[in-house]
């Protein structure tokens, strides 16, 4: 008999794009085929009921719920989920969250069931920026967005070390790796590092510090719509008195 090697691409990690229309967000549920264990990074609280009838209908345990920053632009589900679910709610340590789990900082993992996910220190869009590494895929929250970034007007913001994160973190992985950002307002999906090198309009190799930051400082944006509920709702998981009584699922 005859044996053939065939080397078959690892389906162990599977990604779910998920989209909320009204703020352009994307959340990512992310898991480990062979133990059913997943991770929902940047919930959208008013998509929960959605999600959780995905993490169901797909026999999933929910073990987490990762932020890449504290958002402004809509409420986390985080809160809503872990009372659902009993899923840990992880962010990053300088973040100012008082209702979290776990803190992480850059150069941590996360186990996910035989897999782990890698913690990434992206500053620069916030003070405490993180992206996650899963196998092959970044998941860059507002630090690297396709062919743009986020702004750096606010939440600390700095675009000096924005720069320096998307071109000494970001940009040194494998050019193929997979990119999905926190938001598309365009109706694009996924891009890779090398793609970006190449085409970023902002952080593209053919820019300078100087370039960048003379981009980000002539922006002129309006403040998000929602942003003085959204943040101080965030730092406490966006759970309050009213929101509480959503949990019921
Ligand atoms: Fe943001």
């Amino acid at each position: 008999s005859r044996v053939i090697a065939v080397s078959f691409p690892d389906t162990t990690m599977q990604i779910r794009q998920l989209f909320d229309p009204e703020s352009s967000t994307f959340s990512y549920l992310v898991w480990d085929n062979s133990t059913r264990e997943a991770a929902l990074i940047d919930p959208v609280q008013s998509q929960v009921h959605r999600d959780i009838q995905l993490i169901r209908e797909l026999r999933l345990i929910l073990k987490y719920t990762l932020e890449t920053h504290v958002h402004a632009d809509h409420v986390t589900g985080s809160g809503v989920l872990r009372k659902t679910l009993n899923s840990i709610v992880v962010v990053h340590e300088d973040s100012q969250t008082k209702c979290a789990d776990v803190q992480i900082k850059g150069g941590d993992f996360i186990p996910l069931g035989t897999k782990r996910i890698n913690v990434i220190n992206t500053p620069g869009h916030t003070n405490s920026d993180i992206s996650y590494l899963v196998h092959g895929a970044v998941f860059t929250g507002d630090s690297l967005l396709i062919r743009g970034c986020g702004r750096t007007d606010f939440q600390s913001g700095n675009a000096s070390l924005l720069y320096q994160s998307v071109r000494q973190q970001l940009f040194t992985l494998p050019g193929d790796t997979l990119v999905y950002p926190g938001h598309d307002y365009q109706g694009r999906c996924c891009s890779t590092i090398a793609e970006e090198m190449a085409h970023n309009p902002r952080l593209g190799l053919d820019k300078s510090l100087d370039d960048f930051v003379d981009i980000m400082s002539n922006l002129k944006l309006a403040p998000p719509k929602h942003i003085h509920e959204a943040l101080p709702s965030n730092l406490r998981c966006g759970i309050s008195g009213k929101d509480s009584a959503m949990a019921v699922l």
